[in-house]
């Protein structure tokens, strides 16, 4: 296929980082830059090539830091700028590229723009955020807070309560309604401008590009998303022109929308279509924000929006459906493949770990799939040893039943697992002590164990074409397991992925003029050829398998 992408796109395995949780460098407590260039040797053995860091900018972390004070300085818990330059120098060195969060649809109150936007009278940034004309005005079925400036009026929120949306104006505004501006409005216009310039401030330091935080969010009443989309293919023009080189992420769980407004990668989301859910999410284990609407800003597919089946698709019981997965996503994949790519996270800072009712080897077999799907990975961090969700913690900073997939990176089995030699009432949340609770020195140490495979799959990822985010892709079975091939001008993958736990048998028809498999990782899987057709099986299932078609 023929995406215009960075070249460096087509083969990005992507870790993300959520920074307060990943290594203390300084014993404050609180994970930090400094901790992640002491983890670059980490990640680069883990065989990653791309991070997305979360907001790592000054913020009062009401929302984890997506309640930005300041979009071109680095949050003092975190360090400075001129660490995140050095983590960008670093990572360069071993050809690994560092994605930045944007978020351009609000700020925080602390934001200085806010704060002048707030005050009665008017000045340059009195239209930057979305206030109604009057204290007593009518919201227009928006969120909105009042009471809370002394400028007359009632300001527009994309999240919390302190995340006041900036203005890009309205696509439809009412007439009866004059504060709703049309998205060319000059303040509007305006805004766009400082976007831009703060992903110019970062590409320039040296980041590689951006994961949009609720990208359809920018416009409001824009029910096709029209101008929004407009907005986003403005930004990509900017790139395309002065850095070509940098991404654009959506986090807009909507491809067919995402891609053709100008970004490289959409992911797949509990909160968009019912895709990943039907994958990874088992009873009662749903998604915390599934039926959650989250304002209206995500995309639904229209149809089919309840997921029917209790069990998803990678549960040991083999009671998921793969059909109704490929049925989203190949609709998606094929109407985007020109395009762009759609992401398939291992999991993130808002959703529940993947870990949940599965074993190191179910897990192992999520990774498989993931890291052989076309589009760019993502990796969660911690995901790479089944960190699990702890529960029952109070909520910090606004992640609420969120906080139970943010807690501390488990290096080792010393003091606060490795990492951070605070006292553990200092930590920024406990660290997992359950019994059984993985660390990486231990599974490092462990061939077999769920590490060492998803090091193994991001190395055959990386080395072979047939991987890459656009070779091409064909289902040959929605069942136990699944099948399919990828490949490329030289070569050609069958790949099988079979998480039920049972001894299971099948037989499909091979593709025209091969006559010979070579397994390129070890399974358990017997593959057996005779004539035109396959022969596969597997005595105790959750099992995967990759083999070069010859
Ligand atoms: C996105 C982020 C989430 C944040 C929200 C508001 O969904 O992933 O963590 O709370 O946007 O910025
Ligand atoms: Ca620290």
């Amino acid at each position: 296929m023929s995406v215009k992408c960075p070249k460096w796109l087509e083969n990005a395995v992507f870790y993300e980082i959520y920074p307060s949780s990943f290594f203390d460098s300084n014993g404050d407590g609180i994970g930090d830059i400094q901790g992640i260039i002491a983890k670059l040797d980490y990640l680069e053995q883990l065989g990653v090539n791309a991070l997305w860091l979360n907001p790592c900018f000054a913020s009062p972390f009401a929302d984890g830091g997506y309640d930005i004070a300041d979009y071109c300085q680095v949050a003092t818990r975190y360090g400075t700028n001129d660490d995140l330059a050095e983590l960008f120098r670093s990572a360069e060195k071993r050809g690994m590229k560092i994605c930045l969060d944007l978020v351009a649809g609000h700020t925080s109150i602390a934001h200085k723009w806010f704060k002048e936007s707030a005050k009665a009278e008017r000045n340059a940034y009195s239209d930057y955020y979305i206030w109604t004309d009057s204290w007593l005005s009518p919201s227009c079925g928006m969120s909105m807070i009042n009471g809370a400036a002394e400028r007359d009026g009632s300001f527009a929120i994309n999240f919390f309560s302190t995340q006041p949306a900036l203005n890009y104006g309205f696509a439809n505004p009412d007439p009866k309604c004059k504060w709703q501006l049309p998205v060319d409005h000059p303040a509007c216009r305006k805004v766009r401008e400082e976007m831009k310039n703060i992903m110019r401030f970062w590409l320039n330091l040296g980041a590689a590009g951006f994961r949009c935080d609720m990208a359809p969010s920018l416009v409001k009443k824009d029910p096709d998303r029209k101008e929004t989309m407009a907005i986003w293919r403005e930004f990509r023009a900017m790139l395309d022109e002065e850095y070509p080189e940098a991404v654009l992420i959506a986090e807009w769980a909507y491809a067919p929308q995402s891609l053709k407004a100008g970004f490289h990668c959409d992911f797949l989301l509990h909160c968009g279509t019912p895709a990943y859910t039907t994958l990874f999410r088992n009873e009662p284990e749903r998604d915390l924000w599934d039926g959650l609407d989250k304002s209206g800003f995500y995309e639904k597919d229209g149809n089919d929006y309840t997921v029917s089946n209790k069990h998803s698709y990678f549960d040991p019981a083999g009671l998921g459906d793969a059909e109704f997965f490929f049925k989203t996503y190949l609709d998606h994949y094929e109407r985007t493949k020109n395009d762009g790519f759609i992401s398939i996270p291992t999991g993130n800072h808002d959703m529940t770990r993947i870990s949940d009712l599965r074993d190191e080897r179910d897990l192992a077999c999520v990774f498989a799939f993931i890291l052989t799907m076309p589009g760019v990975p993502f990796i969660y961090y911690g995901d790479e040893i089944g960190m699990r969700n702890v529960k029952g913690l109070v909520s910090r900073e606004g992640g609420y039943s969120r906080t139970q997939s943010r807690t501390p990176m488990q290096w080792n089995s010393g003091k606060n697992a490795g990492f951070s030699t605070a006292g553990a009432e200092e930590l920024y949340l406990p660290v997992d002590t359950a019994c059984g609770a993985p660390d990486v020195a231990e599974q490092q140490s462990r061939p077999d164990s769920l590490w060492n495979t998803v090091r193994q799959l991001t190395g055959i990822r990386r080395r072979h074409d047939a991987l890459n985010a656009g070779s091409d892709f064909k289902l040959l079975l929605a069942d136990y397991p699944m099948i399919y091939t990828r490949s490329s001008e030289n070569e050609k993958l069958l790949i099988v992925i079979q998480p039920a736990r049972r001894a299971w048998q099948t037989e499909i028809v091979l593709p025209k003029g091969i006559t010979k498999l070579a397994p390129v990782i070890s399974t358990d899987i017997s593959a057996e050829v005779a004539g035109n057709k396959l022969k596969l099986s597997g005595t105790a299932g959750t099992q995967s398998g990759i083999w070069q078609m010859i």
